[in-house]
């Protein structure tokens, strides 16, 4: 999508980190931006020193009468939404998956993978009957390379990148675009915040994350992947590919081992 055409964005978990460094660099381009986000104190902060062009509402990606009516409110203020990031979610635990309390497990995909498909069931049919906009999910490099004792957020962001795939198939044909977002470690608060929500505890350091790019750097490959419709918006090609390359080699050769 041509940025220059775009002028309302929604960002869900857009009071912090990747979601708030996009909300900054779409609003910068002179589009009207909405963050929501289930952190009423992130929200407020954030948003008495946003610049005007940015609003936001306090939304838990997993309420899906909240998400008919923060639509309703969000179109109202700034006309339809061209450009949704479903970007909202909660951290890896480091516990191995037979550990893990079945109540986390539900609750990282309640909200990293059904949050997902409550935005684009929300969005995607007015996008549809449009003929444009554009949805980016993200996922993470978990979610196609296994990142080990994250069997519970792996699970997660796999399924963002199946749904993100489907949804790109079902909408190219009606103008709309998808990309999937699969950054690595990216230097947020990701791993406090996800405590300080209630989320399960973690045995990962909170400094896990803290040597990746800025979310700054992060928008940067989003906002380039929204202007070339990418399928997928990667980073960290000589960290990451190596395992991305195990993976594919391993698919490969499962199929000539099986002809
Ligand atoms: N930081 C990384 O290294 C990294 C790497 C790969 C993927 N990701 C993914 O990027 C996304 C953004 O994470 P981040 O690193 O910017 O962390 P972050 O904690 O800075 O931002 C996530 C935001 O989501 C919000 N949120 C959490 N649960 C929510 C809910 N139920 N409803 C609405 N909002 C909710 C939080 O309040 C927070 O503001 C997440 O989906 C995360 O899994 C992050």
């Amino acid at each position: 999508m041509d940025l220059a055409t775009a002028k309302h964005a929604f960002i869900t978990g857009g009071a912090s980190g990747i979601g708030l460094g996009v909300a900054r660099a779409l609003a910068e381009c002179g589009i009207a931006v909405t963050i929501v986000d289930v952190s009423k104190d992130n929200l407020s902060a954030v948003l008495s020193e946003s610049p005007a062009n940015m609003g936001g509402h306090q939304l838990d990606v997993r309420d899906r009468a909240a998400w008919a009516r923060v639509k309703v409110d969000a179109e109202a203020a700034n006309g339809p939404v061209d450009i949704l990031m479903n970007n909202a979610g909660i951290s890896p635990s480091g516990f191995e998956i037979f550990e893990m309390d079945p109540a986390h497990f539900d609750q990282i995909v309640a909200i990293n993978l059904t949050g997902v498909f409550n935005g684009i069931s929300t969005f995607a049919a007015d996008m549809r009957a449009r003929g444009s906009g554009h949805i980016v999910n993200t996922a993470s490099m978990a979610g196609i390379s296994v990142m080990p004792h994250a069997g519970g957020y792996v699970a997660s962001k796999f399924g963002v990148v199946g749904l993100s795939e489907a949804a790109r198939v079902e909408l190219e044909p009606h103008g709309v675009g998808v990309s999937t977002f699969c950054p690595g470690q990216v230097a947020t608060s990701l791993m406090s915040n996800t405590l300080k929500l209630g989320g399960p505890p973690t045995r990962f350091s909170a400094d896990y994350v803290m040597t990746g790019l800025s979310p700054a750097e992060a928008a940067a490959a989003v906002l380039r992947g929204i202007e070339e419709n990418a399928p997928y918006i990667l980073t960290d090609p000589q960290v990451w590919r190596p395992a991305i390359d195990v993976r594919i080699d391993a698919l490969r050769k499962a199929f000539d081992d099986g002809a």
